[in-house]
This record gives C-alpha cells, structure tokens and sequence, in this order.
C-alpha cells in the first residue's frame, strides 16, 4: 500500500533536516547545502536547480567529491560523473498506537553506562566513545551510509551480548516533524532474536514522545528489512531512488 497523507516535508528530507535541525551541521552556500564531513555525505538543492545552483554546490564540496542528492529528483549537469543508483522506499509509521509489540515498547532506555539490568532492559545509548565499535558493525552488517560523525544526527541505541556490541540503530534525517530511523543492524551470529525489532521499537517510542513520527528508507531489494519494518507497521509512502554523483 502507498500511503500519501501530505507529508511534503518527506519529499526533501534532506533540505528540511540542514536548514532546521541539523542546521548546526550543515555547510552552505547559496541555495545549495551539505552536511559537514564526517557526518554525512547527503547533499540539498532545489526544487528545480539552476547552473550557479549546481556550481555553488560543487564549489562546497569541492573537485571530485561525492555529491549524495540523496533521493532528490534533481540532475546534475553533464560533467558531473554519476557514482551509483539505488532504487528504494520510503516508509513511514501511520502513528496512533505505537510501534508492533506493547511488550517490548521500550519506553526507559538507559542512559550511557548506565545499569541495563536494573532498567530491566537490555537497549543502551551508544556514546561517542562506541564510535569505533559501531563503525566496525557497520563493516560487518553494510545497513547503509555511516560514517565517523553521523551518531551526532541524533540518538542511537545498541545492545551487547557478553559485553560486545552486537546490533544497533538510531536517527538520522530530521526534516520538520519527522525522525528518520536508519544504520538498523544487526551481526549475522545475533539475528533473529528481535534485536532489531526491539531497537527500531525504542526509537520510535523516543520520536512519538516528543510529538514527531518515524519514517525511515530502505533498498527495495533489501526484502528481509521491509518484511521486518512491515511486521512493525511501517507502511510504504513512495518509492525513491538514491543518487550519487561526482563533482568536476
Ligand atoms: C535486517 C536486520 C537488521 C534484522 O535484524 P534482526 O535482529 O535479526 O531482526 P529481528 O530478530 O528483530 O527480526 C524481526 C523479524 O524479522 C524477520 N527477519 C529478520 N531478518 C530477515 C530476513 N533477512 N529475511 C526475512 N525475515 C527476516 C525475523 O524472522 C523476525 O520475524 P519474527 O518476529 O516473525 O520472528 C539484519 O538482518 C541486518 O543487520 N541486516 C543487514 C543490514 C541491513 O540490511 N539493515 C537494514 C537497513 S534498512
């Protein structure tokens, strides 16, 4: 089913996070905007770009760079050289009564370093000092783009098992009141235990508190994450495709 219930602030995602919340992370010039590097390679332009447009983003970036348009439907000029193309979907949570299964609707996440067992919880808040771990789950899993700074884009959660980190997921993109849950994943040797249902659960419980709602993107071939993030009662909002180009 595709949803369609206005959420224009979805159609730009990555426009509405650098000028509003993640303001404090985005590099601009002119029109054109990017996060800082490190953090993310996601880039923002118009609607309907112009040649100063295109040439003030690829003096931000600078020669060469990856130009990450993300899911806009904007194309470059010709000398940018196309890096890859990704179709995918964009599903979001319909809202109302929470996320899949009450059991595990981890409402009391604890705090870094703080006791999980006598939180009765086995979800953590991964700090700056996990960076090396997540980056090294990242290699192992492949859930999407994660680099050394994008845990700053917003909370992330993990669980351990005998004390290594062994799934993880956490938000992203933040155009006006949505969260983009995103890096869901979990090591080979850990799956099918809920790990990921249960993060994907406490994070959307953190996005309804705070009166925002859950969406999030996914590969469409990636058919065992939209089985798992349908269970949950995500539902498909439109189909995107993921660009990236290099600038001259
Ligand atoms: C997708 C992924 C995060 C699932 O992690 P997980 O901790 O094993 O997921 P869960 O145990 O919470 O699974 C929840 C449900 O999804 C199902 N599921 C999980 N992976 C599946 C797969 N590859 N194919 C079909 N179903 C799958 C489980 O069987 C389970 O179903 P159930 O609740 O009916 O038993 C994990 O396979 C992974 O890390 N994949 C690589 C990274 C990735 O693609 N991330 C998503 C990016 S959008």
């Amino acid at each position: 089913m595709l949803v369609e219930d206005g959420a224009v602030a979805l159609d730009d995602p990555v426009g509405g996070s650098l000028r509003g919340a993640h303001a404090h992370l985005a590099r601009r010039l002119g029109r054109a905007a990017a996060y800082l590097q490190e953090v993310a390679t996601f880039s923002a332009v118009s609607a309907d770009p112009d040649a100063a447009e295109w040439g003030d983003l690829a003096r931000l970036l600078g020669r060469g760079e990856l130009a990450d348009l993300f899911s806009s439907p904007a194309t470059p000029p010709p000398d940018w050289e196309p890096v890859f193309v990704l179709d995918g979907l964009q599903m979001l949570w319909p809202g109302g009564a929470g996320l899949g299964d009450p059991r595990d609707r981890a409402g009391g996440v604890a705090e870094p370093g703080a006791d999980v067992a006598e939180l009765g919880a086995d979800v953590v808040e991964l700090g700056a000092d996990v960076v090396p771990e997540m980056l090294d789950l990242v290699a192992r899993t492949r859930p999407g783009p994660f680099w050394p700074r994008t845990r700053e884009m917003g909370t992330y959660l993990g669980i351990r098992e005998n004390g290594r980190l062994v799934a993880m997921a956490g938000e992203r993109l933040r155009p006006p009141g949505w969260t983009e849950i995103s890096a869901v994943c979990t090591a080979p040797e850990a799956r099918g235990r809920g790990h990921a249902a249960r993060l994907v659960r406490a994070l959307a419980a953190r996005i309804e508190a705070r009166g925002e709602r859950p969406f999030l993107h996914v590969a469409e071939q990636n058919t065992g994450a939209i089985a798992l993030y349908e269970r949950l009662g995500f539902e498909v909002r439109k189909r995107v495709t993921f660009r990236g180009f290099r600038t001259p």
